[in-house]
């Protein structure tokens, strides 16, 4: 079993992990928390962590860090919601039930020297809640199922399922990848910054960027996100 330092509560657990991290802690080092008060998701959400309900964890990498880690993470949770329910992910690395967030993503680089380190924090909603405006946009493992599971369980077997999905190389990575991201051949509407584009998403390149056709010109995206997923268009 891989160790795991759980807190009761913290700000976010990417916040905790990078204090450890810049104190030196080793490579893999996991951490997780039965609440945060401060989560935080991509481009500056918030991430709602519903206390002793869902997985908040963080990882420290030091190494296997390729341009692809945001697939390698995705795919180690998809790996694992898969023992419980049919899931798919969202292209980057969301992972979607019936179209609805299981799970979300933050991968962050910490110092841009060689003591440089990535912090790999995961959200995973577990238990089963009920709160109405959360329920419209996500979901949880028992909310699905109707069958009690636990989040010591779910997150023991993510950090094993990482740990295995570490040590795959890109092609394999990329071929898993494919064959799990249900973005592609649907219309899709995008957002950066700044910018917003609708359009049918083509291809993932091997760089991990989605190609995007928009009036039959092509466009490629390396970040922002996926606001909305239609049906797979003809
Ligand atoms: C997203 O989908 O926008 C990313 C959400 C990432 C949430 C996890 S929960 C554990 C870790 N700590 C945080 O503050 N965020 C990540």
């Amino acid at each position: 079993m891989i160790n795991i330092t759980k807190f009761e509560e913290v700000t976010s657990t990417n916040d905790v992990a990078t204090d450890m991290g810049k104190a030196g802690a080793p490579h893999f080092t996991c951490i997780a928390a039965s609440k945060q008060t401060a989560g935080r998701g991509r481009r500056g959400k918030i991430w709602t962590t519903l206390p002793n309900k869902s997985v908040a964890c963080s990882i420290i990498l030091r190494k296997n860090t390729s341009h692809l880690l945001p697939f390698v993470a995705s795919l180690a949770v998809h790996n694992v919601l898969s023992r419980y329910v049919e899931c798919a992910i969202k292209w980057p690395n969301d992972v979607l039930v019936n179209g609805k967030k299981i799970s979300g993503i933050l991968a962050e680089k910490i110092g841009s020297d060689e003591n440089s380190f990535y912090v790999l924090g995961i959200g995973i909603n577990v238990k089963s809640f009920d709160d109405e405006a959360l329920s419209v946009i996500g979901t949880s493992i028992e909310n699905e199922i109707s069958k009690n599971v636990s989040v010591d369980e779910v997150l023991q077997s993510l950090v094993s399922s990482l740990s295995e999905y570490l040590s795959k190389n890109t092609t394999e990575i990329l071929k898993e990848y494919r064959q799990n991201c249900d973005t592609i051949g649907k219309v899709i509407t995008w957002v950066s910054d700044n910018e917003k584009l609708v359009g049918t998403a083509k291809k993932v390149t091997n760089e991990g960027s989605l190609i995007l056709d928009v009036e039959g010109v092509n466009h490629e995206i390396m970040s922002g996100d996926i606001v909305a997923q239609g049906s797979k268009s003809i």
